[in-house]
């Protein structure tokens, strides 16, 4: 829907949005409760600023969703209709995020709102990690206003978005209260392009617990570390030792190739209260150090049957893989795959980024992955987890090892620096068919949005 948020002082700026907030409510779900999300097209016929149609796409990054409820960026649902989104939520403990991905418009359409966290419990990390009010989803994002308040889009002929206000949870750099215990933050880049580098002004680490695919196997603890959009890096911040009415900032450093502006080094502060601490709650002082396995840290490169190469360049003012875009996706009819691994194989895709001008986060759906090496090197300490949003750094070539399954059928592969993504830098893979196979989970056909009457 579309709505008037409260974001500046003094002034109002219209958003869309997933009931009336940005960012939408965080939906927090056990593992094994398999549920449907009925999203209701209920926006304008047309965006406020550039007059495109108003279909969405709605995608669970972080969830093995079957193809025809993953978000496939041309199963559109037009104004005035609803979709049924049927989620498995058997994977691990996690944080997953939901967000637009209707096709070429993915990056306003985020940009102006429609965007949320969503959050898969299980019963060892409930024991692990610190809970409930303790457990604090962060989603960062930048935004640029005009003068009245509305908000302004200027995406540099598709290379990307720079605003020069940073959000938290919606809000220009907040300060939150803390308490003199152990805090768990979910911390999502939700910048359409725009990378961070998170630390903390009194250079205490930050102790990494969680990537996107859930706990990491051993924490790790950085003074600072690189942030891509769509990345979701779970962090213990430690308040125990400092004074009571002390703030500490969460700044960020940046990162090559993002345009900084004055304030894009603070993110936001925390104010350490003297508030009585329970501690009943057995995550209030710890950090831990050995967490929890996972089936794609588990695997190792001799399983591997084959390796990909994929290239990500621009050519011809369009971004691309290996030479391709979507619009080579639409123009077969959905069906041209870049690659098409059997059910339940294990591949090492290697992304090469060979430019010193750009930095793209590569995103593969369906799957998680462990990082094997980033230029011959071990991958950096944070992200040694189960992960399916890589940086691509300027000049560098990653290793990814994973398997792919559980589903058979076809999915998205992309830039999430969202205008790389928009103008054309996605591509599709095939799992487990051939391209000939019968699909009976087709995303264009398997499930289709309904008009919605009103009456369900
Ligand atoms: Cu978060 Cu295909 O996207
Ligand atoms: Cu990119």
């Amino acid at each position: 829907m579309a709505a008037v948020a409260q974001i500046l002082p003094r002034l109002t700026t219209p958003i869309l949005c997933y009931n009336g907030s940005f960012p939408g409510p965080t939906i927090s779900l056990d593992r094994g409760t398999k549920a449907v999300l009925r999203v209701r097209n209920q926006l304008p016929a047309q965006h406020p600023l550039d007059g495109h149609t108003l279909y969405t796409s709605t995608h669970l990054h972080g969830s093995a969703s079957l193809p025809q409820y993953d978000g496939y960026a041309d199963d559109i649902t037009n104004p005035g209709f609803y979709k049924d989104y049927r989620y498995p939520n058997f994977q691990h403990a996690r944080t997953l995020w939901y967000h637009d991905h209707g096709v070429h418009f993915t990056a306003l359409n985020a940009y102006s709102g429609l965007a949320a966290q969503y959050h898969l419990h299980d019963p060892l990390e409930r024991q692990l990690l610190p809970q409930g009010r303790y457990d604090v989803a962060l989603t960062i994002s930048d935004a640029m206003f005009a003068e009245n308040g509305s908000l302004g889009y200027d995406d540099n002929s598709h290379s990307g978005l720079w605003g020069d206000v940073i959000l938290v949870n919606g809000r220009p750099w907040p300060v939150m209260k803390v308490q003199k215990r152990v805090y768990r933050f979910r911390i999502l880049n939700c910048c359409i392009s725009r990378s961070l580098r998170p630390t903390l002004s009194t250079g205490a680490p930050l102790v990494i617990v969680g990537t996107d695919g859930g706990m990491v196997p051993v924490a790790q603890s950085v003074a600072n570390y690189r942030h891509a959009g769509a990345e979701r890096y779970e962090v213990l911040i430690d308040f125990r030792k400092y004074a009571t009415g002390q703030r500490i900032e969460l700044r960020n450093l940046s990162n090559n190739n993002n345009v900084d502006y004055d304030f894009t080094n603070k993110i936001m502060a925390f104010d350490v209260t003297g508030d009585p601490v329970d501690t009943t709650d057995p995550t209030w002082n710890r950090i831990p150090t050995t967490l929890v396995g996972s089936e794609p840290m588990a695997l190792t490169a001799a399983q591997s049957v084959k390796t990909r190469r994929f290239r990500l360049q621009r050519s011809n003012g369009l971004w691309k893989i290996n030479d391709a875009s979507w619009q080579d996706v639409i123009a077969s009819g959905y069906k041209r795959a870049i690659a098409d691994p059997a059910l339940n194989s294990v591949e090492i895709w290697e992304i090469e980024n060979g430019s010193g001008g750009w930095f793209h986060p590569l995103h593969i759906h369906l799957v998680d992955f462990q990082i094997l090496s980033r230029n011959g090197r071990a991958a950096f300490p944070h992200e040694r987890g189960p992960k399916d949003v890589v940086y691509v750094g300027e000049g560098e070539t990653v290793r990814l090892l994973m398997k792919f399954g559980p589903h058979q059928g076809r999915y998205m592969m992309h830039c999430h620096n969202l205008p790389h993504e928009d103008h054309d830098m996605m591509a599709q893979f095939r799992v487990g068919l051939k391209e000939t196979d019968p699909d009976p989970n087709d995303p264009m056909v398997a499930a289709r949005p309904v008009w919605d009457d009103g009456t369900s």
